[in-house]
């Protein structure tokens, strides 16, 4: 079995971490993941603060394991977020998009977990010295905002630089990848993509099914001219706003507000954003969230015994 300090430090089973999404990180999905010994994570980002708190008081009566909450530092109702975690209480956050470092010690007053995800070793050393029990070192394989560096390299150099755990996000979908992340030094992981085609995740099937389709060549980044690149699956909408953000940013600006929201409640394919990382070429199949986790578990123990036996060579 396969047991890290992430395990130990949020009381769960598997080191397996639903990453926190704007819209589709609902209660419902994050709540599954929990119950099936990972830790969901409702994505707070885009929820106004009442219906965040709804969303806390959702996930508690549909799991007594631990879950958290994922705010970003961009949102203009962060600070309101934050406080409605406070008044709530949940037992893990996991922070995005920006510097957190003068968040971390008032999470931490009140025995909140907090985890800031990073795209970079100096920002995870600074989050480290400002109190923060994980970091979550994010490559730009990922779906949603990205940095710009791949999982293969932060994840060792991020771990070189913090002595607090290290989870590894961006490109994971399999048993194979939770275990070549575990081989870079990191004690789990974050899936992002590979939960939005679950069973219980309520985003438009429009949405799953474009994940299903892509090619590892097919979730590519919008955004990027304007400072804030993303990675989303190819459609007439994201080849639209790759060709604005050069002529006419501000139109850019303009018509991609509300297109992760047309993606995932009315899987508008012409019109929406697919947020969704490159691991979308590998994903054949919905299934439910208990068996993409246990899935992965029982691959990633099953190829740690082959790759015993054949490079072990029995002396070791
Ligand atoms: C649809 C979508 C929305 C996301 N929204 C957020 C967000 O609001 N906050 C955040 O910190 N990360 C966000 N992410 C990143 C995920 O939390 C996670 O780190 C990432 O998906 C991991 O990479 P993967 O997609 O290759 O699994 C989002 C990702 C996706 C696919």
């Amino acid at each position: 079995m396969i047991r890290t300090r992430v395990n130990e430090l949020l009381g769960i089973d598997y080191p397996i971490i639903q990453g926190g999404m704007a819209w589709v990180a609902t209660p419902k999905l994050a709540a599954a993941v929990s119950n099936a010994g990972g830790l969901g994570v409702i994505g707070g980002a885009a929820m106004s603060p009442e219906q965040l708190r709804e969303a806390i008081r959702k996930a508690k009566e549909l799991t007594d394991k631990p879950f958290g909450v994922n705010l970003i530092l961009i949102s203009p109702q962060f600070q309101d977020q934050l406080e409605v975690v406070l008044e709530e209480w949940v037992p893990v956050v996991t922070l995005g998009a920006g510097n957190p470092v003068q968040h971390i010690p008032i999470l931490k007053e009140q025995g909140i977990k907090v985890a800031p995800v990073v795209s970079s070793d100096s920002l995870a050393k600074l989050v480290e010295r400002a109190g923060a029990d994980f970091v979550i070192a994010e490559g730009m394989e990922c779906g949603g905002h990205i940095g710009d560096v791949t999982t293969m390299v932060l994840v060792p150099k991020v771990v070189d630089s913090v002595s607090i755990p290290v989870v590894a996000a961006g490109g994971i979908a399999d048993g194979r990848g939770f275990l070549a992340a575990l081989a870079l030094g990191a004690e789990g992981i974050q899936m992002g993509t590979r939960f939005v085609a679950s069973v219980e995740c309520e985003a438009h099937d429009n949405y799953k099914k474009m994940i299903l389709k892509a090619s590892i060549r097919d979730a590519v980044v919008t955004g990027a001219k304007l400072g804030h690149p993303a990675r989303v699956i190819k459609n007439v909408f994201a080849k639209q706003i790759q060709k604005l953000e050069v002529e006419d940013p501000m139109k850019a600006e303009e018509v991609l507000v509300g297109s992760l929201r047309r993606a995932f409640l009315d899987g508008d394919t012409r019109n929406g954003s697919f947020m969704a990382g490159q691991a979308s070429g590998l994903i054949e199949e919905i299934k439910p969230v208990k068996e993409i986790v246990e899935d992965i578990v029982s691959e990633a123990e099953k190829l740690l015994k082959e790759l015993y036996k054949r490079f072990g060579g029995g002396n070791l």
